[in-house]
């Protein structure tokens, strides 16, 4: 069977440390090329990384016809620009999260898919973790009763200056970094898109981006409320309530890759309280991610998350700093 060669554009903390050694051994593909800016700094990541080829610019690995699919970790505000010169030059691409900070920006992309012919789709890993596959078969089962609310929180603290997430040009902030996946994981498990919604933000003075969120959404017959920082002590979890049972989702982002993945199932009252944990088998979920999307480029199937799919959270993502900004609820049609 062929192997896909993947090129990997900039040598980003995501690919270097997650992304790039998850996906190394894998019988459908190959990391066969790395770029950077910077040469020197692609010759040694990819030796670094026993990683065969280098570029010392993006265009060099775009016009490689050696590569078959490119990664695509960029600051947020190139996801776009390198994804449309991909696939223009007829590569598939895995673009990391957000994909793009307009979502009239993926139609643009859809379109060229389609003229091309090839697989892109966007980095949300969690799509690919059991963990979270396992938690969507757990709530449509009707195991928890009937679902009535969701509730969410991620957070870290970053205060480094120069760190993307800290900058505005380059889509940093909260809401699109991690307010992207208490999004697209409840989408992902109710199968429905959010009907309207209202969000506090607050930004912080120096660096512009919002470092505070809190949002409420209102699913078809589902509340969900969730918090994110980008200053606050680092924490995790996400929550679905049905009318029996409450499922958890214990690390639900920043999956551990060598234990396992933790699903706590709660019932019965506040002084008799029990836990059934339900533990997944160990498995890394960028691994599966990369296996996924080679698997979908050998077979012609569909990628973990589509574009169509993309352009959906991200109407969402743009629908929260619309209601924070004008201060009232916002609809999504
Ligand atoms: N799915 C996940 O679990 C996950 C986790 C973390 C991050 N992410 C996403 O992955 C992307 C990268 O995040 P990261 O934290 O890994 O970023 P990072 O370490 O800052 O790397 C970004 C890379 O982009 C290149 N680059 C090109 N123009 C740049 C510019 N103007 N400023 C800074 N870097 C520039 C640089 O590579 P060269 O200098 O080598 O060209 C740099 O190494 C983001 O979109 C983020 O949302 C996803």
């Amino acid at each position: 069977m062929k192997s896909i060669k993947w090129g990997v554009l900039g040598a980003a903390k995501i690919a270097r440390e997650k992304v790039i050694p998850a996906m190394q051994g894998s019988q459908l593909h190959i990391i066969h090329g790395l770029a950077s800016r910077d040469a020197k700094k692609a010759e040694i990541t990819a030796k670094e990384l026993g990683i065969p080829v280098h570029y010392g610019s993006y265009e060099a690995l775009i016009d490689d016809p050696e590569i078959d699919a490119v990664y695509n970790p960029l600051p947020n505000d190139l996801h776009v620009f390198y994804t449309k010169k991909c696939i223009e030059a007829g590569k598939h691409v895995l673009c990391e999260k957000p994909l793009a900070l307009k979502s009239e920006e993926i139609l643009d992309l859809i379109k060229a898919r389609d003229k091309h012919k090839v697989k892109v789709g966007e980095a949300f890993m969690v799509a690919s973790n059991p963990q979270w596959i396992k938690a969507r078969e757990i709530v449509n089962s009707g195991e928890l009763g009937t679902l009535k609310s969701i509730q969410g929180f991620f957070s870290y603290h970053n205060i480094m200056p120069d760190n993307i997430r800290n900058i505005s040009e380059n889509g940093g902030g909260g809401v699109w970094d991690i307010g992207c996946y208490p999004v697209f994981t409840s989408r992902f498990v109710l199968g429905k898109e959010p009907e309207r919604l209202a969000a506090l933000l607050d930004y912080d003075p120096n660096f512009g981006t919002d470092r505070l969120g809190a949002v409420l959404i209102q699913y078809p017959s589902v509340q969900m409320n969730f918090s994110i920082s980008t200053q606050l002590m680092p924490y995790q979890r996400m929550m679905f309530f049905g009318d029996k049972k409450a499922l958890e989702v214990r690390i639900p982002f920043n999956a551990p890759s060598d234990e396992p993945n933790e699903l706590p199932l709660h019932h019965g009252d506040i002084l008799h309280h029990e836990v059934e944990i339900i533990r997944m088998p160990i498995s890394n979920q960028y691994t599966r991610q990369g296996e996924d999307f080679s698997k979908a480029i050998l077979e012609d199937g569909d990628v973990p998350v589509s574009l169509e799919n993309a352009y959906r959270n991200t109407k969402v993502l743009e629908a929260i700093f619309k209601a924070a900004k004008e201060k009232r609820w916002v609809d999504l049609a």
